[in-house]
C-alpha cells in the first residue's frame, strides 16, 4: 500500500483550494468569513468547483435530506443531501430546517437498532449506522464546514486485511452499490467510516474510482466539520453469498441472489483495471497449466515440490506455484485467470478463484480434523450459477501427516493457554465441532496445522470429481433463459357418461419462445379438483392434450400450465383456467 500516494492526493486538493482563495480574493474583496471559508473548501478540479457560499445557504435552509431503499436496516441504503460529520464528537449531523426529509421516518425506531449496516455483513453491531439530530441553525455554532466536491459513498469496510473479506465484503457490493445509484457511476469518492488505516491492500480499493478513497483518520486532516451535499451511505449486500458464522455456524447465506454472471462483469472490470488483459484462454504460451497457491508463513503443504510434480504427471501439464507474499497481486490473477486448475489450502488465497476461467477446476486442501462441509465459502463462489468452475475438497484423514503447533499464540492457533482437561480434549478429537466465529481454539488450532498431503487419496479424489475432464475449452456457455407464459390457454369439458368425463386442455407457445434457442421445450399441467389440496401433475410435449384419467363429471377443474426450457428452466404459471364438466 502506498500511504504516500494518499496524501499526495490530499496534499494537492487542499494546496488547489488554497491557491484558489487567493484567485478568488483577489477578485472579490472577500468578508473575513468567506476567506476562511474557501481556504477550507476541498476543490481537486475547476468543473467540480461548488460556490461555497451557496452550498453553506442551501445547508442552513434545507437542511438534510434523506431518502432510503429498504425495509429494516439490514437492507437499506440511504441517499443523503446535505449530510455533515463532525470529526470532533465522531458523529454524523442531520440537520433539521423546515425543508428536510427524513424517509423512512422512524422515530425512535432508529435506535433499534440502527438506522442501516455499514457493511455488508448483516447486522453485525460494530457495523452500525446513525446520525445525530441538531437544528440547522447550529451551523452557525459549529466550525465552518468543508464541502466534499463528489458523490460519495460512505461506508464500512469489514476486514481490509484479508483478501477473502476484502473481494467478498468489501470490493464486489461496492461494485454494484455503484451501479445501483445513478451519481455514484464510477466516479464517487469512498469514505470508509470503519476505523482502519488504509491497509496493506489499499490498491485494491483504489481501483474502484478514480477518486482515492478516504479513511475515516483522514479526515481530521481535512477539517473539524465536513458536509456531504450528495451521499450514498451503507452498501448492498446483494452480491454476497456467504455468512461467517456470528449467529449460527458459518456457511452459505441462506438467499443467495447472485449469479457467476454479475461476479465475472465485475472481475472483467477489475483485471481490466489491474491492467491484466484477461481472455478465458490458455497459458502465456497457449498451454494449459495447474496453479498451486503456496502459503508461505503457516498452514504449510510440507511436500509442496512432490505435489507439483504428482500434478504434473497426472494432468500431463505445467505446474507452476504462486503466493501472495511472493507475487504482486496482479501478477497472480494473471496466472489464475487463464489457469485450468488451482489448487490451494483453505485460506482467504482461494478467493482468487473469482477470477479463474470458466470450466476451470478449483481444488481446496483442509487440515487434519477439519471437516470440509464445514467452510464453505470457496465452494459456494465455485457452485454458484454461471461460474463454471468445478470444484473438489480434499481433507487429510492421517494423523501421521500433521504437524500441530500447540506453543504458538492462541490467534495463530496455539492451545497451552488452555486448561489442561481441556488441552488433551482437543488433541483427541477427530473432528472440529461446528462453531460460532472467531475465536473457538479447536478451530484455530487445526486450521493452523501444517500438512504433508498425501498424494494418491488426493489425486484420486480430483479424478472422482472432475469427471468431464480438464480443459477450459469444452465447457460452453448455455443459454439460461426461463420461459415466457404458455398464451392462449383454453379448456373444453364433455361428459361421457355417469362416471367419466373428459377435459380437453389447449394453449400456445410461450411468447419469447421464437426468439430463444432451446433444445427442448415441454410443458407441465396441473389438474386440481376445486376445493382440494392435491393435484395431477403431467409433463406434455404437445400443446394440447384431452384428460380422462381421474375426471369426475359434474365436477370443478382449476388448470395451471407453464412451460419449461431445457429440463430445469421452469416459466411461470398462465392464469388459472376455471374447468367444469
Ligand atoms: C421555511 O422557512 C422559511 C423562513 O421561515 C420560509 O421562507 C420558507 O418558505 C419555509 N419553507 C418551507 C418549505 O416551509
Ligand atoms: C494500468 O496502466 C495504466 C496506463 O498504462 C496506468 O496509468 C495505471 O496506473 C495502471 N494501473 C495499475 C493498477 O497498474
Ligand atoms: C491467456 O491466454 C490467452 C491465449 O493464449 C492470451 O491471449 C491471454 O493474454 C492470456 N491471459 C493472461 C491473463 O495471461
Ligand atoms: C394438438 O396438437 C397437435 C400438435 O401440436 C396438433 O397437430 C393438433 O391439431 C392439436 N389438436 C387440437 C385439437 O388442437
Amino acid at each position: 500500500m502506498n500511504i504516500a500516494a494518499v496524501f499526495n492526493a490530499l496534499l494537492v486538493s487542499i494546496l488547489a483550494a488554497v491557491l484558489w482563495k487567493h484567485v478568488r480574493l483577489r477578485e472579490h474583496a472577500s468578508t473575513l468569513e468567506e476567506e476562511l471559508a474557501l481556504s477550507r473548501q476541498a476543490r481537486e478540479a475547476p468543473r467540480e468547483t461548488i460556490d461555497y457560499q451557496a452550498a453553506l445557504r442551501s445547508l442552513l435552509e434545507e437542511g438534510t435530506r434523506m431518502v432510503c431503499t429498504g425495509r429494516t436496516h439490514t437492507d437499506r441504503v440511504c441517499r443523503f443531501q446535505g449530510l455533515c460529520y463532525s470529526v470532533e464528537a465522531e458523529e454524523f449531523l442531520f440537520l433539521h430546517s423546515n425543508a428536510s426529509v427524513m424517509l423512512p421516518s422512524l422515530g425512535p425506531r432508529r435506535f433499534q437498532p440502527a438506522l442501516l449496516d455499514l457493511s455488508s455483513v448483516e447486522d453485525h453491531n460494530t457495523q452500525y449506522f446513525n446520525f445525530v439530530e441538531l437544528p440547522a441553525s447550529a451551523l452557525r455554532a459549529l466550525p465552518p464546514p468543508l464541502f466534499v466536491p463528489e458523490v460519495a459513498l460512505i461506508t464500512n469496510r469489514f476486514n481490509p486485511d484479508n483478501l477473502m473479506h476484502i473481494f467478498h465484503d468489501d470490493l464486489l457490493p461496492i461494485f454494484y452499490t455503484m451501479r445501483q445509484f445513478p451519481g455514484l457511476d464510477r466516479e464517487a469518492r469512498l469514505v470508509f467510516m470503519e476505523g482502519w488505516g488504509p491497509g496493506l491492500h489499499f490498491d485494491l480499493y483504489r481501483l474502484l474510482s478514480p477518486k482515492v478513497p478516504l479513511v475515516r483518520e483522514q479526515l481530521k486532516s481535512l477539517g473539524s466539520l465536513l458536509c456531504f451535499p450528495q451521499a450514498y451511505v451503507g452498501l448492498s449486500k446483494v452480491t454476497t453469498w456467504y455468512q461467517y458464522g456470528f449467529v449460527q455456524p458459518q456457511g452459505p447465506k441462506a438467499n443467495i441472489l447472485v449469479s457467476g454472471n454479475e461476479i465475472r462483469q465485475f472481475t472483467r472490470f477489475f483485471a481490466e483495471r489491474l491492467n491484466v488483459s484477461g481472455s478465458e484462454g490458455r497459458g502465456p504460451a497457449g498451454e494449459e497449466y495447474i496453479v498451486l497457491f503456496s502459503r508461505t508463513l503457516n498452514r504449510l503443504i510440507l511436500n509442496e515440490a512432490e505435489l507439483l510434480l504428482a500434478l504434473a504427471q497426472e494432468f500431463q501439464m505445467k505446474t507452476v506455484t504462486v503466493s501472495l507474499e511472493d507475487y504482486a497481486f496482479a501478477d497472480v490473477v494473471r496466472l489464475v485467470s487463464n489457469a485450468s486448475m488451482l489448487v490451494s489450502m483453505h485460506g482467504a488465497q482461494l478467493i482468487t478463484s473469482l477470477f479463474l476461467p470458466r470450466g476451470a477446476v478449483v481444488v481446496e486442501l483442509f487440515p487434519y480434523a477439519v471437516n470440509p462441509d464445514h467452510y464453505t465459502p470457496y465452494k459456494t463462489l465455485a457452485g454458484l450459477p454461471h461460474m463454471d468452475l468445478q470444484y473438489v475438497a480434499w481433507q487429510n484423514t492421517k494423523q501421521e501427516n500433521t504437524v500441530t503447533y500447540p506453543d504458538r499464540p492462541w490467534d495463530q492457533g496455539g492451545i497451552v493457554h488452555l486448561d489442561r482437561t481441556e488441552q488433551e480434549r482437543i488433541l483427541q478429537s477427530r473432528e472440529v465441532p461446528r462453531h460460532l466465529c472467531c475465536r473457538n481454539p479447536e478451530w484455530l488450532f487445526r486450521i493452523y496445522q501444517d500438512t504433508k498431503v498425501d498424494i494418491p487419496s488426493l489425486l484420486q479424489a480430483i479424478r472422482g470429481a472432475v469427471k468431464a475432464g480438464l480443459g477450459l475449452g469444452k465447457h460452453k456457455w448455455a443459454s439460461s433463459l426461463y420461459p415466457s407464459k404458455v398464451r392462449g390457454a383454453r379448456c373444453q369439458a364433455s361428459v361421457q357418461g355417469a362416471t367419466e368425463a373428459r377435459l380437453s386442455v389447449s394453449w400456445q407457445t410461450p411468447w419469447n419462445l421464437k426468439f430463444v434457442k432451446v433444445k427442448e421445450v415441454k410443458y407441465e399441467v396441473w389438474i386440481q379438483e376445486q376445493g382440494e389440496n392435491a393435484y395431477m401433475p403431467y409433463i406434455l410435449t404437445h400443446q394440447n392434450h384431452t384428460f380422462a384419467e381421474n375426471i369426475k363429471p359434474f365436477t370443478t377443474y382449476l388448470v395451471w400450465i407453464r412451460c419449461i426450457f431445457s429440463k430445469n428452466l421452469l416459466g411461470p404459471f398462465a392464469d388459472v383456467l376455471v374447468c367444469s364438466t
